[in-house]
């Protein structure tokens, strides 16, 4: 266990061999759960506990520990809860604080009988003596169970996923890095950037919040909160950046021609380009890259029939990750037929404007050069329209 301030301590334990997260996206340094001791004067509240797979250690971590009077429970997702049932072993007298929907979850998951909660009201205050913790309903972030928890004395915000990262920090606060904001931005991307109105408006409340210090249940703690909030505001903005992602799958090479020539033009042009291989490149990259990008070209071929099933993948998780996307356009090299963009506005459930899709026999020719020349420029001058930021 390591000291915060004033008698808040970290308890997290790292998971740097776990490789996916929701079994979808890589995790290429591993990730923590973290869980936080506060001791006021008359009760010690935990907040937030461990994962199945790192029970053990988790517990370990609290060993010495006289009393635990409650355990906060910011969000209900396993990963956070899973230790639970093992610290209600060891700290029979202890009560859960969470909201409603969270007990559901718990009472369903865990099976913790329903005398063991307390459910909170928004904005309700627990005093532990000379420590009053300060609860805030904010649902969706990411699931509809989630609080936050806020220690008045010590300026002290727990989140627990909210403005979490999947990286190891091994002396507890984050030095603030290009590299762990790659962290962060991942996490931002699979976990958060669904729910990217209410992450908005909670960061807003936070910065009214004006808190020193911000514990997150993955990755370090912000001892610099402006590091984070700052990131985030740049992540939820409403203006996308001049960028074109291009998610694709290529099986003779004439799809990824045509791509690469499609990147020469808004080079060019001065638009930023990032390609994914959908068969072989991490899709945590392809999410980083969602975060802020105006325009997404799929671009694949048909197989069997249909379009290439990994790039239906694609665009059934690009739905699901629900970024601030304005425009998409299809490239496909097709064998004898098939309707590529027809089989993608099927499938879209983003609200994006639509370009005309650009499909040739087997590889690209003059005539589709020229109109890919021409997609770049529609793309360029769409970008201008809307501001989009270098
Ligand atoms: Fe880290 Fe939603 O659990």
């Amino acid at each position: 266990m390591k000291l915060i301030k004033n008698n808040v301590y970290f308890c997290g334990v790292q998971d740097p061999h776990r490789r996916l997260f929701d079994e979808l996206i890589p995790l290429p340094d591993g990730t923590t759960y973290n869980s936080y001791l506060v001791k006021g004067s008359e009760k010690t509240a935990l907040i937030d506990t461990s994962y199945s797979t790192k029970v053990v250690e988790f517990l370990e971590c609290l060993e010495g520990e006289s009393k635990i009077d409650c355990i906060i429970a910011n969000h209900g997702e396993g990963d956070h809860t899973d230790a639970l049932k093992f610290v209600l072993e060891k700290y029979p007298k202890a009560l859960i604080y969470c909201t409603q929907k969270c007990c559901d979850i718990l009472v369903d998951a865990h099976e913790i009988p329903l005398e063991k909660f307390h459910v909170i009201a928004d904005g309700e205050k627990l005093s532990l003596g000379d420590k009053t913790l300060q609860f805030t309903i904010a649902p969706w972030v990411h699931w509809p169970d989630t609080m936050f928890t806020y220690v008045e004395e010590d300026k002290i915000l727990f989140t627990c996923d909210f403005l979490g990262a999947h990286s190891i920090v091994n002396e507890v606060f984050v030095t603030p890095s290009e590299e762990y904001l790659q962290g962060a931005r991942r996490y931002y991307g699979e976990i958060m950037m669904p729910f990217r109105t209410q992450c908005k408006n909670y960061i807003q409340k936070i910065e009214a919040l004006k808190p020193e210090i911000i514990c997150p249940s993955h990755g370090g703690v912000y001892d610099k909160p402006e590091f984070i909030l700052e990131a985030y505001k740049e992540w939820t903005g409403d203006i996308p950046k001049n960028k074109v992602v291009i998610p694709y799958v290529s099986m003779y090479g004439n799809t990824e021609k045509a791509i690469v020539y499609l990147e020469e033009k808004l080079t060019k042009l001065g638009v930023k380009v990032d390609k994914f291989d959908l068969v072989k490149d991490d899709a945590g990259e392809y999410v980083c890259s969602l975060v802020d990008a105006a325009t997404i070209i799929f671009a694949a071929p048909m197989v069997l029939a249909g379009p290439h099933p990994a790039a239906m993948s694609g665009l059934i998780l690009t739905n699901a990750l629900r970024p601030n996307i304005k425009f998409m356009g299809t490239i496909n090299s097709f064998g004898w037929g098939g309707d590529f963009m027809g089989k993608v506005k099927a499938n879209l459930n983003l609200q994006v404007e639509m370009f005309d899709p650009i499909a040739f026999k087997g590889k690209a020719k003059a005539k589709d050069k020229e109109q890919i020349e021409a997609l770049a420029e529609l793309i360029a001058q769409k970008h201008k329209e809307i501001g989009a930021r270098n």
